[in-house]
């Protein structure tokens, strides 16, 4: 078989060296040359180009991951995407529940980014990017949510929960990035979090950053 497919190759290679009509592309398959998707490598090329340390931490991205897996997320919500580091992380955790995320971002050239990211860490078919403010692209995405992700600027997060906690399942979860590291910039945010009747909220810090974890009751 082995020869015989050697003898095809070399028929088919006279054929287009001499210029005849080739039906059979005599060259190896792109599909068997390209390799699948390494979202690793993405990560890391993300990270290592993050100059503005936007991104959340590996840490941080492990317990998103995790949080998503572990809760059988479906409808996922992430408040800005920046380049895609924490929506792959989520991604990851989503291909596994079968769920889907919709990332939201505002800056055009993070937002062209984040969806080269996710496509090259084969996450297409389960991260939306929509490019915008999300204070005008929330209302637009039909249904609720049963995971939230919040990581845009912290002077608006408790603007952004006010936004989010009424299309959020019950059992849904509210996750808020930065609360430990930058908790003065958010001081309304975290009383309402906290004190909330219908919430159980607790703060983790897998890396110093700190995330509180609201799940509806
Ligand atoms: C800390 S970065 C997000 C990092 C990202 N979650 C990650 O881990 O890779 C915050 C991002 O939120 C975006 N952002 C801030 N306010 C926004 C808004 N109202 N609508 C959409 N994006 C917003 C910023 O442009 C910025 O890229």
């Amino acid at each position: 078989m082995i020869v015989n497919l050697r003898a095809a190759r070399f028929r088919a290679c006279m054929i287009l060296l001499t210029g005849a009509t080739c039906l059979v592309d005599p060259r190896p398959q792109a599909a068997a040359q390209s390799k699948p998707p390494d979202a690793s490598a993405v990560l890391a090329e993300i990270r290592s180009k993050d100059t503005g340390q936007l991104a959340v931490s590996e840490e941080d991205g492990r317990f998103l991951r995790l949080m998503i897996a572990s809760s059988g997320t479906k409808r996922a919500l992430e408040i800005g995407g920046a380049s895609g580091y924490s929506a792959i992380w989520m991604g990851l955790g989503l291909r596994k529940t079968g769920g889907r995320l919709v990332t939201i971002e505002y800056d055009p050239a993070r937002a062209r980014e984040l969806v080269a990211n996710v496509r090259r860490a084969g996450l297409a078919d389960i991260v939306e990017v929509r490019t915008g403010d999300a204070f005008q692209q929330i209302p637009k995405i039909t249904g609720t949510f049963d995971f939230v992700f919040l990581d845009a600027w912290k002077k608006d997060y408790k603007r952004f929960f006010d936004l989010v906690y009424p299309r959020l399942d019950a059992n849904g979860l509210f996750i808020a990035h930065n609360v430990v590291n930058k908790k003065n910039e958010m001081a309304d945010f975290l009383a309402a979090v906290q004190t909330h009747p219908s919430l159980w909220t607790t703060i983790v810090s897998p890396s110093g950053e700190g995330m509180s974890v609201s799940l509806r009751k």
